[in-house]
């Protein structure tokens, strides 16, 4: 598939700064005269709201590990379906607060392997076929930083999405683990940005890759 404008992904683990730093991409690519579409998984669609609020919120061992990835996957055929590809053919750039980079972190390397990469591999063809983003940019944070960031913000929001944070610490740090090899596997797609660094600086780091990539 080819289209007009570019895809790209935002990872990291809990509290790295994406909500933020995506937005300010936003900016920057309309201020270069960029029709930018955000969208984020889970929820990205109508369908992809009701899957989200299974998937984020509760305990954490309330399905099982292909249960789990089944919906993550079934949320982004839904999103790529409805929303990601009808964007990228009308010629919008499209900015996504994660995609297939978050299940392989999260439900392979940061759980500990309890599935088949390779069957994690097989459903993306299945959903995405060959697709994939023009760029990801993967914002490091050490966990026990993130993680801190990550509850104040749901404290003071009041959100109950702590379905992930409320592992402990080594499961997150494996989790930062499978991201810097996700990095290292996909040099040409990935970047990996330290985001223990003002939001200032980090929105300079990611402006630079975009300017150096894609414009
Ligand atoms: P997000 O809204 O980005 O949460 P946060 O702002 O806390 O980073 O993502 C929701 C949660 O879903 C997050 O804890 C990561 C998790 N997730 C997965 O485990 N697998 C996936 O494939 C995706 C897309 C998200």
């Amino acid at each position: 598939m080819k289209f007009k404008a570019p895809f790209i992904t935002f990872e990291g683990g809990e509290g790295s700064g994406k909500s933020t730093q995506i937005q300010l991409l936003q900016t920057f690519l309309n201020q270069k005269g960029k029709d930018v579409l955000l969208t984020k998984e889970p929820g990205g669609t109508p369908l992809g709201v009701h899957l989200r609020h299974i998937l984020v919120e509760g305990s954490t061992d309330k399905m099982d590990a292909k249960t789990e990835a089944l919906l993550f996957f079934a949320d982004r055929r839904a999103h790529l379906q409805n929303k990601i590809w009808p964007a990228l053919k009308s010629g919008q750039w499209v900015l996504s607060d994660r995609y297939a980079d978050s299940t392989m972190a999260y439900q392979y390397y940061a759980y500990n392997r309890r599935l088949f990469k390779t069957d994690i591999e097989r459903l993306y063809r299945f959903v995405a076929g060959n697709f994939e983003p023009d760029l990801t940019l993967i914002l490091d944070i050490e966990p026990s930083i993130g993680l801190k960031r990550s509850f104040a913000k749901a404290e003071q929001m009041e959100i109950k999405e702590t379905r992930f944070e409320n592992h402990v610490l080594e499961w997150h740090q494996k989790l930062r683990e499978g991201y810097i090899k996700i990095a290292q596997n996909n040099p040409k797609r990935c970047v990996l940005l330290n985001a223990n660094q003002t939001v200032e600086d980090l929105a300079s780091d990611i402006q630079k890759v975009v300017l150096e990539r894609l414009l």
